[in-house]
């Protein structure tokens, strides 16, 4: 059972929790990530590392509720446990120091594009970052951001924080403006492909962290298969990062909603069990 220390509500979708686990805080590196199952009955989830710290023995998840699993995680409070959690998984990011290059976090990846941005910079490079959400409330970790980058833009679809629009029009900008060695980028499987193919035409390398559905994390079940590059891959085991030029992003979507009528049925279960007992 892993405790949980602290809570922080960050947006009104997505909650931080910091967690004890001093063997995993030890080894845990940028790009990583654990599973989770909450408790017996629970399914496993993935959640990349956000943070760690090796001297307090902590790791830090941040959780975007957007079904069954995820808002019962949202639920739990500081000095609840958690049941099983295991990690680190999948290959750290790999980091060196490559010159300039820019991190993109849309949503929720803004919690895992820290520790990359955070070890790039520590590796010597100029690292501009974009963070970006549909409005200001769902955005984060703006200061934690500044901190780690030489820039940092901010960008909102509705012009409620920052620049109105897309991440990808400020990574264009900056493309145009300097030579760029590499660019990072998480959040929606969507953003991704949008912003790899901005940086298609200048054939520049695009680091990206594949979601695909993971229940073992292992290389055993074969669930998170993604096809890179015309062959067969196993995000946790081969990823889960891989240059995001030579990604198949359709099969991806494809896969993603595999299991979209099963997953409304759990979450509308869920809800008449609340209904339930409140009754
Ligand atoms: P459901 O209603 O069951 O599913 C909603 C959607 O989530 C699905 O349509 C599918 O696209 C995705 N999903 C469902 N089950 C899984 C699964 N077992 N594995 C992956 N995706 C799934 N989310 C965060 O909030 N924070 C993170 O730090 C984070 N890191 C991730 C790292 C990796 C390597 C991967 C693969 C996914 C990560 N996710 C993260 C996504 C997170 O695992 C899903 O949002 C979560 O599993 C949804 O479960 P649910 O029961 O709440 O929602
Ligand atoms: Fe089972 Fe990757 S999650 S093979
Ligand atoms: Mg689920």
């Amino acid at each position: 059972m892993y405790q949980i220390i602290e809570k922080q509500v960050l947006t009104p979708v997505s909650k931080l929790f910091v967690i004890k686990h001093p063997q995993l805080a030890q080894k845990a590196q940028a790009g990583q990530f654990v599973i989770i199952r909450l408790h017996e009955k629970g399914e496993r989830i993935p959640l990349t590392i956000a943070d760690f710290d090796a001297k307090a023995g902590t790791i830090s998840l941040v959780v975007q509720e957007v079904g069954k699993t995820s808002q019962e995680m949202g639920a739990l409070k500081t000095s609840d446990q958690i049941l099983d959690l295991i990690g680190p998984l999948g290959y750290a990011s790999h980091i060196q120091n490559y010159g300039t290059v820019i991190c993109i976090g849309g949503g929720l990846g803004i919690a895992p594009i820290y520790p990359i941005a955070r070890a790039l910079k520590k590796a010597g490079n100029r690292v501009l970052s974009i963070i970006g959400a549909r409005n200001q409330e769902l955005l984060f970790w703006e200061d934690k951001m500044r901190a780690v980058s030489d820039e940092l833009y901010v960008v909102t679809d509705d012009g409620s924080s920052g620049h109105k629009g897309l991440v990808t029009e400020v990574q264009k900008e900056l493309i145009n403006k300097e030579k760029i060695q590499k660019v990072f980028a998480i959040g929606p499987a969507i953003m991704m492909k949008f912003v790899v193919e901005t940086s298609r035409p200048h054939q520049l390398s695009t680091i990206v962290s594949l979601n695909s559905i993971m229940i073992d994390g292992t290389g055993m079940c074969g669930g998170c298969r993604v096809q890179v590059g015309g062959v067969t891959k196993f995000a946790c085991v081969d990823g889960p990062e891989f240059e995001g030029l030579d990604v198949d992003f359709d099969n991806l979507f494809k896969r993603l909603n595999y299991y979209r009528d099963e997953e409304k049925v759990a979450i509308k279960k869920q809800h008449l069990c609340r209904l339930d007992n409140i009754k």
